[in-house]
């Protein structure tokens, strides 16, 4: 089955503060180019860019006001039978874990990459320590999550006309009836979001291909 690699990279990365977060080194690369390379091995790759941005020879689309947006426009240019969607803003492709993935959509559908919950988990009760809650029964989300082309067009599709939002794809997959797998991620693909994950990225990029 050929994959399509669908990269939203539209976000200002208004929590860091230094523009578009697609565009921030790390390791002498971009968080975009590193993405790039863990998923050369693809059919295909799209990318979403913020608008007034160029990348030369990449297949692009405008991104949205919103990821769902941008991930709506990315699925309508795909032309891969499974798309396995990517925030650029995880630099860390692990390989073992995208053949991990793979292997559940091919049987199932739809997967996504989590990984447990390493903390206590607490319900914030006005400033104070509420309910424990059973972080044995939780994950983290990670990206890739991965799907037919076929079912996620249709679920983009359906939320737009229902306008409802959500803040990743297997929710919106998961909406719309179809049970989403969950797959052993890898705790090398967070997510930079805050300025000191820039850091925690800048160590790991110096070890990654030793
Ligand atoms: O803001 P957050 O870190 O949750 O964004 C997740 C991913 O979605 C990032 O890779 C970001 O570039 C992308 N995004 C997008 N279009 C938007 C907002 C976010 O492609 N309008």
């Amino acid at each position: 089955m050929r994959v399509s690699v669908l990269l939203p990279a539209a976000g200002q990365g208004e929590r860091i503060g230094r523009g578009p977060k697609a565009f921030l080194r790390v390791g002498g690369k971009t968080l975009l180019d590193w993405a790039l390379e863990g998923f050369a091995w693809a059919d295909e790759v799209v990318v979403a860019l913020p608008p007034g941005f160029r990348v030369d020879g990449l297949k692009t689309v405008p991104g949205g006001q919103t990821r769902q947006q941008s991930v709506f426009n990315l699925v309508q240019a795909a032309t891969g039978e499974v798309v396995l969607v990517h925030d650029v803003a995880r630099p860390f492709v692990v390989r073992p874990a995208i053949e991990r993935l793979l292997q559940a959509v091919r049987a199932t559908g739809a997967a996504t990459l989590v990984v447990p919950v390493p903390d206590t988990l607490v319900r914030e009760d006005d400033g104070r320590y509420g309910g424990v809650i059973a972080r044995e029964h939780h994950r983290l989300v990670q990206t890739p999550q991965g799907f037919r082309r076929e079912l996620l067009w249709q679920a983009h599709q359906q939320a737009r006309a229902a306008g409802i939002a959500f803040t990743d794809d297997a929710q919106l997959v998961r909406w719309l009836g179809h049970p989403v797998a969950l797959v052993e991620g890898d705790r090398r693909m967070f997510k930079v979001t805050y300025p000191e994950d820039l850091i925690l990225a800048e160590g790991l990029a110096q070890v990654w291909n030793s």
